[in-house]
């Protein structure tokens, strides 16, 4: 029966989990992880936000009810918009290409129903919007909003989806600390009006983040033969001075030193760094560096230290290998072209929303405070990558991904819970192209308690997988075997310390609470090995008692009340029938139990509550209800069972000192008097609230 093993840390594996697949999932968070899909994979890029957009406009995220017999998903897709996404045009075809590859998906054989599945309906609204807009998605909100009207929802009016995309919400949630590093050029190549542009592009950008020495700080460099550092982390960070120095920036015409200014920027975060926050470059370019190998070297140098780079190539110049060179992969998202600089400010949401998102990208043990932690990525060599985990307080998740820049609870490749004292540890391996390991930590606590001082996650990434020299077994009906994954680490959990040093063996105690799982408890050996072991089952382990107890009696406090004259009720035979519970002869507020070692002990169930007592056909202690006793009319009728009038959802259970126990039906069901059993609603006659005849009849039930 028992489970032995020696002290061992455990390493899960992935659970992976996609909402984005099932039918009528939806939220933002599923509606994020569909996008960032869809634009990692270069389906839709340089949408400015269309396709977030416009599944918020067609149906909340999801969260507007589906018409029945209506299957077009978050993004509302018609059955003809589908059939328009399955032409083979020359747009199209390129794209249900990706989809088979990326997707293992047909798309001429996806049918209208199975658009129910997020995934399905974003790839099918993306792949409309490309055959429609034949390459030129509109990129500002109005002319968004007239495409809107025009071919995705003929009939409704462009106002409205200004309005919609006006209620969503803007600007950087929880993660904020980013040092922002604009890269200008003012290569001759382009006008002082253009290089105005730029700069105003740059201040329209900065307008969504909160400027401060611990929030967002902005710097600003711009170059051409030579590099001019405009703003740097260190200069006063606040909205007006950043705007200032920009303002005052000149043009300055020259050749393109683009290596220098990724050096410049290197250097202003080195010299004023802050671990903890992301670092983040827009580069913005209208032709090709002077020296491309050096520009190359400075990009590996720039994107080392964790910086993520977005390249902005304006005009029919650019160098476009360059700029997805300098680029963060995916490239889809983080490299954009437009046709000139009229056209930049288009891209102003899209920047916002990308670095506001963006990853801390680390090669270093990182913390963070629940509540405030970024996206992290990890880089992944082909030793594979393993992460361990602790937090300061209470319990929350981490998820993580290598093909999904966000993974979240919607989408993700693996899963783990840290809670206090209970580190935990994963093992992403390599298969060949993956660069990074994303890694988001839950913004909430999964215990649902407030700290008011914050709980602090701290990660740590460890090339390879750690190996962890393990002597286990398990017993079983005494043989020895091996024990499972399963059994050595319950849900993922990972034992936190062992408890079985010479000072606490030197009081004589050799078993300790497990944290996190009294259903289990550390069997010390003299020789200082633990063993986790497991109570048996639907008992949990009393520290005070260093034994197991049943569950549903509470923490026993005490242990001084074993009683041997009831030890003859703890007889082998009915241990192996697993009878541990015995009524106790002479009052209903106490019990007996018997130890797996046949000793019998007296429970009392007040520490429950003054009104509990025990009750024999469940084992376990119940409230008694003395508001309504109908049970002196058992000895009439014998019927051990009543309505509870206050709440259909419970019912009066009879014992044999004619106590009223008021007792939960299952969820979901209530109380049909008339065949004396919880029921489903729908099945309980209407009449079947109380029995009129019978002993409270009195009591008008509640519905
Ligand atoms: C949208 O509706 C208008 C008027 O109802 C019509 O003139 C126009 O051709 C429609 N556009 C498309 C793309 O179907
Ligand atoms: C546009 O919005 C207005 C006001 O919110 C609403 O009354 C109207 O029905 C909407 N029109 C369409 C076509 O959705
Ligand atoms: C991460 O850091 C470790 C040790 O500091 C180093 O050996 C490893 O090469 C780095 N990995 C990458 C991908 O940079
Ligand atoms: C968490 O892990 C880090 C790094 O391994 C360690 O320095 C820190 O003390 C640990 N914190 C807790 C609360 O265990
Ligand atoms: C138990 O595991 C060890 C180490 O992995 C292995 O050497 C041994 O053969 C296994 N024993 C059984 C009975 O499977
Ligand atoms: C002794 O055991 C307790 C658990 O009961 C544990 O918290 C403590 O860390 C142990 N002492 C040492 C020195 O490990
Ligand atoms: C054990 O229980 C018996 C029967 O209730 C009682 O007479 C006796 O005093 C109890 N012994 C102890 C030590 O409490």
């Amino acid at each position: 029966m028992f489970k032995l093993f020696v002290f061992v840390l455990c390493v899960t594996q992935s659970l992976s989990i996609d909402l984005t697949v099932q039918p009528y999932g939806h939220g933002s968070e599923v509606v994020e992880a569909v996008v960032s899909l869809i634009r990692e994979n270069c389906i839709l890029p340089n949408d400015n936000l269309l396709l977030r957009r416009l599944a918020y406009v067609e149906s909340r995220d999801g969260t507007l009810p589906l018409v029945t017999g209506y299957f077009g998903g978050i993004w509302r897709i018609d059955q003809d918009m589908l059939s328009k996404t399955k032409q083979k045009t020359p747009t199209l075809t390129p794209l249900h290409t990706i989809i088979q590859q990326k997707f293992n998906r047909d798309w001429s054989a996806v049918s209208w129903p199975e658009l129910v599945k997020p995934l399905y309906s974003g790839l099918a609204a993306a792949l409309f919007i490309a055959q429609s807009v034949d390459g030129n998605v509109p990129q500002n909100v109005e002319e968004q909003g007239s495409y809107w009207e025009t071919y995705y929802r003929n009939g409704t009016s462009a106002y409205n989806y200004t309005n919609i995309v006006n209620l969503m919400t803007k600007g950087c949630i929880g993660n904020e600390a980013i040092d922002l590093m604009f890269i200008v050029d003012s290569s001759s190549s382009l006008s002082r009006d253009d290089f105005d542009r730029a700069k105003l592009f740059v201040k329209n950008v900065i307008e969504e983040f909160t400027i401060s020495s611990t929030k967002t700080r902005v710097g600003v460099i711009r170059y051409s033969s030579q590099v001019y550092q405009a703003a740097s982390f260190s200069s006063p960070q606040n909205k007006a001075s950043i705007e200032g120095l920009i303002d005052k920036l000149s043009y300055e015409s020259g050749k393109t030193a683009t290596a220098s200014a990724l050096d410049a920027a290197l250097a202003d975060f080195q010299a004023n760094p802050r671990p903890s926050s992301i670092k983040a470059v827009v580069l913005i370019t209208d032709g090709k560096s002077d020296d491309s190998i050096d520009t190359h070297h400075a990009t590996d140098r720039l994107k080392t230290y964790g910086a993520v780079i977005f390249a902005i190539g304006v005009g029919k110049l650019i160098d476009m290998p360059e700029l997805e060179y300098i680029a963060t992969p995916p490239t889809c998202i983080h490299s954009f072209t437009v046709e000139n600089f009229q056209a930049i400010n288009s891209l102003v949401e899209e920047i916002q929303h990308s670095v506001c998102r963006a990853p801390l990208y680390a090669n270093r043990t990182v913390t963070c405070e629940i509540g405030h932690c970024p996206p992290y990525a990890f880089p992944l060599s082909s030793l594979g990558l393993t992460i361990t985990a602790n937090i300061t307080c209470g319990v929350t998740n981490i998820y993580s991904s290598v093909n999904q820049q966000y993974p979240s609870q919607a989408s993700y490749g693996i899963h783990s819970t840290v809670m206090y004292n209970k580190p935990s540890e994963f093992y992403q391996e390599y298969t060949g192209q993956e660069q990074f390991l994303y890694v988001k930590v839950d913004n909430k606590m999964s215990d649902g308690k407030t700290y008011p001082n914050g709980c602090w996650v701290t990660l740590t990434p460890h090339q390879g997988q750690i190996s962890h020299a393990v002597y286990i077994y398990c017993e079983e009906n005494g043989v020895k075997r091996n024990c499972t994954q399963e059994e050595l680490c319950p849900n993922g959990q990972l034992p936190g310390y062992n408890p079985c040093t010479k000072e606490n063996l030197s009081t004589g105690k050799t078993k300790f609470p497990y944290p996190g799982d009294n259903t289990k408890f550390y069997l010390c050996d003299l020789s200082g090995n633990s063993y986790v072991v497991s109570c048996p089952s639907g008992q949990v382990f009393s520290p005070s008692c260093e034994n197991c107890y049943g569950l549903g009696t509470g923490v026993i406090s005490n242990c001084d009340n074993s009683n041997s004259s009831f030890n003859y009720l703890c007889t082998e035979e009915n241990l192996i029938a697993g009878k541990y519970y015995f009524a106790h002869p002479d009052s209903i507020s106490l019990y007996i139990q018997c130890d797996p070692w046949g000793h019998a002990f007296v429970r009392t169930c007040l520490n429950l509550g003054s009104n509990f007592v025990w009750q024999e056909s469940k084992l376990t202690c119940e409230p008694r209800d003395t508001r309504i006793n109908p049970c002196p009319h058992m000895s009439i009728d014998g019927e051990r069972f009543y309505a509870f009038p206050p709440d259909r959802t419970k019912f009066i259970e009879c014992n044999d000192q004619l106590d009223p126990l008021v007792i939960n039906c299952p969820p979901g069901l209530i109380w049909d008097d008339c065949v004396k059993t919880c029921s489903y609603k729908t099945a309980v006659g209407i009449d079947c609230h109380i029995d009129p005849k019978g002993p409270l009849a009195g009591y008008i039930p509640k519905i």
